[in-house]
C-alpha cells in the first residue's frame, strides 16, 4: 500500500515549530507560529478560562455527544461575538467546529457541493495552510493582487480590478482583519468598496475571521465584515477561538452561514452539518464548553476582554518598539510599516536566503516569506534582534 506514496513536503510553520524546539541555543528567538506570547516567552491560559475549566469540572455530568452542531449555546454566544447587533440573525446559522481550519474546511466542502464550477479567489499571499485546506475541498483557486511588499501597503486598486473580472458566482476569500502574513489590512472604507463589488458582481463571499480582538479591537476587527454582512444576500464566515480565547489545542470555532432568507440558511445549515458528520462526525466539545461558560456570564466576559485586550496593546507596544529600534539603528523608516500594520504578523521583507542565515547564524525563527510573529519579539532584547536582522538585510536605507 505505502509503498506508491512519496515523502510529504513538510508544512512550513509546523516544520519550524519544530526545527526551534530542537535548537539547543538559549538565546534562541521564536518569531514562527502564531501563537500568543506573555512578556516571558510563554502562551499561558488565559484566567478566564481557567475559571471556566473549574466551573465545568463541577458541573459536567456527561460525556455524551454533542451532535454534529456542537453545543447550540456556544452557536448563539457566538454569533453575537462575530456579527454583534446590525446583521439579521434569522438569516445566520453556526456550527462548532474543530477550530478555525476545521470551519474553514467543512464550508470549502459546502460551497463545493453548491457551486462546483466557481473559481475561489485568495489574496495574493495568504495564509500558506488556506491553499492545501481549500484545494483539498475540490475548490478552484486563483489568487487576487494583495500585497506590496516595497510600501507594506495593500494593492487595493489592483484587487479590485482582478475581483472585478471575476465572475458571477465567484467566491472571494477574505481576511476578516489582521491579515496572515502580511498584517496589512483593508481600512473600513475599503471594506465598503469591496462590499459594493460583491453586490455588483453578484459574488460570494467567504470571511476567516481568526483573530478577532488582535488588532484594533473586539468590536472594531469584525466592523467591516459586519458591514458586509449586512448588506450582502449570503456569506459564509469561519470564525476561530484559538487566538483570541487562548484555547489552540482545544480546536475550537465557528462555521457560519448567512442565507438569502431563513429558509436558505436552515437548508444551507443542514447541508454543512451533513459535510461535518461525513468528515469527523462531531466537534470536540471541551474548548467550546469553556468558551460558552464565558460568554454567558458578565463576570468572566470582562476578565476575558480585559486579558485579551492586554495581549492586543501588548504586541501593539511591541511593533512600536522593534520599529523604533530599526528606524535608529538604519537610520531610516524603511521598517516602520510595522507600526501600521495589525495583528500577529508582518513580513519583514527578508529574501529565503536571508531568513535562513538569520536562523543559522543568530537563532532567529521565522517563516520562510519572513512573516514574524509580533508576540514572539523579545521586549527587552529588540536593539539586539534589530541589530541582526540589519547585519543579515543591510542596513543602509532603501
Ligand atoms: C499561523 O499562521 O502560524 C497559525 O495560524 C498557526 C497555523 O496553524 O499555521
Amino acid at each position: 500500500m505505502f509503498e506508491s506514496l512519496s515523502a510529504a513536503k513538510p508544512d512550513a510553520i509546523l516544520a519550524l515549530m519544530a526545527t526551534f524546539r530542537e535548537d539547543p541555543r538559549t538565546d534562541k528567538v521564536d518569531l514562527g507560529v502564531g501563537v500568543y506570547k506573555d512578556g516571558s516567552g510563554n502562551t499561558p491560559v488565559m484566567g478566564a478560562i481557567r475559571k471556566a475549566e473549574a466551573q465545568l469540572h463541577k458541573s459536567q455530568t456527561t460525556k455524551t455527544y454533542v451532535g454534529p452542531a456542537g453545543d447550540a449555546g456556544f452557536n448563539a454566544a457566538m454569533i453575537d461575538l462575530v456579527f454583534g447587533d446590525d446583521v439579521p440573525k434569522d438569516r445566520i446559522r453556526a456550527a462548532q467546529a474543530p477550530g478555525g481550519s476545521g470551519a474553514l474546511r467543512i464550508l470549502a466542502e459546502l460551497l463545493r457541493r453548491a457551486r462546483a464550477d466557481a473559481t475561489t479567489w485568495v489574496s495574493d499571499p495568504t495564509w500558506p495552510n488556506h491553499v492545501p485546506l481549500l484545494g483539498a475541498a475540490g475548490l478552484n483557486l486563483k489568487q487576487y493582487p494583495y500585497f506590496d511588499a516595497a510600501s507594506g501597503t495593500v494593492r487595493f486598486d489592483e484587487m479590485i480590478a482582478v475581483l472585478g473580472a471575476a465572475k458571477a458566482g465567484d467566491i472571494v476569500l477574505l481576511h476578516g482583519c489582521c491579515h496572515n502574513p502580511t498584517g496589512a489590512n483593508l481600512t473600513a472604507a475599503q471594506w465598503d468598496q469591496v462590499t459594493e463589488l460583491v453586490l455588483e458582481k453578484e459574488l460570494f463571499p467567504f470571511v476567516d475571521l481568526a483573530y478577532q480582538g488582535f488588532g484594533d479591537g473586539l468590536e472594531q476587527d469584525a466592523a467591516g465584515m459586519r458591514r458586509m454582512a449586512a448588506k450582502v444576500p449570503e456569506m459564509a464566515v469561519a470564525a476561530s477561538c484559538s487566538k483570541n480565547f487562548a484555547v489552540y489545542r482545544e480546536r475550537t470555532g465557528s462555521a457560519f452561514v448567512l442565507g438569502r432568507s431563513p429558509d436558505e440558511a436552515h437548508i444551507a445549515i443542514g447541508q454543512l452539518l451533513g459535510v461535518a458528520r461525513g468528515m469527523y462526525s462531531m466537534p470536540p466539545d471541551h474548548g467550546a464548553a469553556l468558551v460558552k461558560l464565558v460568554l454567558q456570564s458578565q463576570e468572566l466576559t470582562t476578565e476575558w476582554k480585559d486579558e485579551l485586550e492586554t495581549m492586543r496593546l501588548r504586541m501593539l507596544s511591541l511593533r512600536e518598539g522593534f520599529a523604533e529600534a530599526l528606524r535608529r539603528q538604519s537610520n531610516s523608516d524603511r521598517f516602520d510599516f510595522l507600526k501600521h500594520h495589525r495583528g500577529m504578523f508582518s513580513r519583514l521583507g527578508a529574501t529565503p536566503e536571508q531568513v535562513e542565515q538569520l536562523r543559522a547564524e543568530h537563532g532567529v525563527y521565522m517563516v520562510g516569506d519572513s512573516r514574524i510573529n509580533v508576540a514572539g519579539l523579545p521586549e527587552n532584547d529588540l536593539d539586539q534582534l534589530a541589530a541582526a536582522i540589519l547585519s543579515v538585510m543591510g542596513s543602509s536605507a532603501s
